[in-house]
């Protein structure tokens, strides 16, 4: 008898399966959440609940609607996105397609900070083989750290190879974003040749970059000076340096690195710090025994290209390694001591055994607090007659050169402004959330976030590398995959549970900062406190917001999986059910699907 009701078709497809189901349309999605009162409105007698709502007749989890994401930038942060949607999560139209992507990027190109930076020297300062897409391992690598000409052609051709610019619109610059409460979605204005362009979208994503909005140092008379004067960031290649006197103002990153290539052919290059920074190993050097660079042989690329695995294994102890390097930055630790003395030393030996100078430049805090910057050939170049350091502070600038505080005029040809970013996380740009709540506003004093992906206040948003994110943990690259991931996990729910917004709530941002913030005094907070200013990666005297609290591995741990738990959530219908359809799942219309699929043993 039973066998009647377990006819097997070989022959039954999944749309003669809903055809014959009277509980799915086929055409078109219903769509009207909350549905027309029905007549009489009872059922046993009784006057319908509040919260019914008409059946939504698809099998469960079918969005009712396509969520279009639309991302600020189309760098490293987004092209990750791009490659999450398209063939991880195959989210667009070759899969699931629950998500229409479009990227907005301000440039005519694409590559972000490694288009943009073209200073000498400029490189990655991390190994390469770990600034690297998770996705594609390249074998390729010239040298131990990469060049930013490298990484710059290693993008586009990955960019290219996985199509992954395919909703890139470029010479495109967000201007504006406001979010509607009720439609769930931000209104945005984007610039262009053509004017300004209104748009849309439900899910809005900063992958904007923390350091792209360069900045010129606030010194007197900056501008009133006749000779060149640039900024590391752009960088004018026309610049000819040779037999001339160069003045460069800083010592983070980018000064270090452009130090040792114009001192050959500079007449003479002054270097204006105004506090002192470690110059440490690169991370990794251990691996290269301890050299500062390092060039792969043909038959090591061969090798990694023939045999994945071996490359995979090199790239593993690198990210290891990398990761254990985090126990340097904990606070009193003997990681942190060893840190501090080798680095010390280190530093000494470079320059020559010369004490004054040593005293000069090395922190009176531990390794860490600051971003540690590894510098071949800066320090060894003030051992040089055409090398010097100026510690005394700039008092203004004048048309010949730098007055400094004791009244010496410093006659200079050039000045370059290694004087990094805005790292302030405040959009130069009106982002308006709910409430009319303005995130430029809102972060006026001190940017907060939660998780650094997140922001109370407001709904849709996501961000790559927002306020404490990990962006002082070695590479980049793994964290911007994870967050990509994260992203992808919101849009997934909201447009398989049918939501109009997601936001953090603000109680739990304010648990996260206080928590945050108890972690960070055990590791680098407090020693930041000796800097002088605020205008590096850290605040004086204040909570750091600018790198997250834990190793990177924690901060994986944090992110895997959202928690919806923390999270105000709305839905486009007033019964949060909706989602469930008719009941039944997709799977049950597949004639393929097996429906024991629970039954393990
Ligand atoms: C000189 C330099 C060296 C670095 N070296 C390292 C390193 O060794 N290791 C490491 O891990 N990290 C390094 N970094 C950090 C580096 O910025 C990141 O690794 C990486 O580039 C971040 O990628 P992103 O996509 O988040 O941001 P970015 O590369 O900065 O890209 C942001 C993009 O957003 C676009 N954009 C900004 N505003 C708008 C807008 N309103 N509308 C439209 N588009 C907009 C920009 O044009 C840009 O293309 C370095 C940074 C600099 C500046
Ligand atoms: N991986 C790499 O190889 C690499 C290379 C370049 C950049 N980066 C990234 O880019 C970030 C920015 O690096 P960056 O070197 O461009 O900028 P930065 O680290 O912010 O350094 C800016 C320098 O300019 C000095 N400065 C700023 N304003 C000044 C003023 N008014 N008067 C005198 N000095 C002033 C700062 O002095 P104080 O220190 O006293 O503030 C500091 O030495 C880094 O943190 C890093 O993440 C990485």
């Amino acid at each position: 008898m039973a066998g009647t009701y377990m006819k097997e078709s070989t022959t039954t497809t999944i749309e003669d399966l809903y055809a014959n189901d009277p509980t799915v349309v086929l055409n078109g999605t219903p769509d009207k959440a909350n549905g027309i009162r029905p007549e009489p409105f009872s059922r046993y007698g009784q006057p319908l609940p509040k919260e019914w709502i008409p059946l939504y007749k698809k099998p469960m989890r079918t969005p009712t609607r396509r969520l279009r994401v639309v991302c600020i930038g189309a760098s490293i942060a987004a092209m990750n996105l791009a490659h999450k949607v398209y063939h991880e999560h195959h989210l667009d139209s070759s899969g699931s397609d629950i998500v229409d992507l479009c990227f907005y990027e301000a440039n005519e190109e694409i590559g972000g900070t490694w288009l943009v930076n073209t200073y000498p020297g400029v490189a990655c300062d991390v190994p390469a083989h770990i600034y690297t897409f998770p996705f594609e391992p390249n074998p390729d690598w010239s040298t131990f750290y990469a060049t930013g000409g490298e990484i710059l052609e290693y993008f586009v051709k990955t960019v290219q190879k996985y199509d992954l610019d395919r909703d890139v619109k470029l010479g495109h610059r967000v201007q504006g974003a406001v979010f509607d409460e009720t439609t769930g979605r931000w209104n945005l204005e984007v610039e262009s040749t053509a004017g300004i362009v209104k748009d849309s979208c439900d899910i809005l994503v900063s992958a904007r970059g923390f350091l792209s909005k360069w900045r010129w140092p606030s010194i007197p008379g900056l501008h009133d000076f006749k000779g060149h004067l640039c900024h590391s960031a752009i960088w004018d290649k026309a610049f000819e340096w040779t037999g001339k006197r160069i003045g460069v103002i800083g010592n983070g990153s980018s000064a270090i690195q452009i130090l040792p290539q114009v001192i050959e052919k500079a007449e003479h290059v002054t270097n204006f710090i105004r506090s002192p920074t470690y110059i440490t190993p690169g991370l990794g050097s251990s691996i290269i025994g301890g050299q500062t660079q390092y060039t792969y042989t043909e038959d090591e690329k061969r090798k990694f290209r023939e045999d994945p695995g071996e490359l995979k294994k090199y790239r593993k102890r690198i990210q290891a390694g990398s990761n254990k390097a985090f126990d340097m930055f904990v606070k009193h630790s003997q990681a942190q001591e060893d840190g501090r003395e080798q680095t010390s030393k280190m530093m000494l030996n470079k320059l020559g055994g010369d004490e004054d100078l040593a005293r000069k430049l090395t922190p009176a805090y531990e390794v860490g607090c600051r971003r540690a910057t590894p510098g071949p050939g800066y320090l060894e170049a003030f051992t040089r007659e055409n090398v010097s350091l100026v510690t005394d502070g700039i008092e203004k600038i004048e048309a010949v050169g730098v007055r400094t505080v004791d009244g010496k005029l410093y006659e200079l040809d050039a000045i370059v402004c290694a004087t990094g970013f805005d790292v302030s996380h405040r959009p130069p740009y009106k982002q308006i959330g709910r409430a009319g709540i303005n995130l430029s506003e809102k972060w006026k004093d001190e940017p907060t976030s939660y998780l650094s992906l997140a922001v109370d206040g407001m709904p849709n948003f996501f961000m790559f590398s927002g306020p404490n994110a990990p962006v002082g943990h070695g590479s980049l690259m793994a964290g911007l995959g994870w967050s990509a991931d994260y992203i992808c996990q919101w849009a997934i729910k909201m447009a398989e549970e049918d939501i109009l917004w997601v936001e953090p709530k603000g109680e739990v941002v304010e648990e996260f900062n206080a928590y945050a913030d108890e972690i960070m005094q055990g590791v680098r907070a407090l020693m930041c406190h000796v800097l002088e200013h605020p205008l590096t990666l850290f605040q004086v005297d204040g909570k750091v917001t600018a790198v997250w609290a834990g190793s990177a591995i924690g901060f994986h741990d944090m992110i895997e999986r959202i928690r919806p738990e923390d999270f105000e959530i709305r839905y486009r219908s007033k019964n949060r059910f909706r989602f469930m359809g008719n009941g039944r799942t997709k799977m049950e219309y597949d004639p393929k699907a097996d429906l024991a699929f629970y039954l393990h043993k």
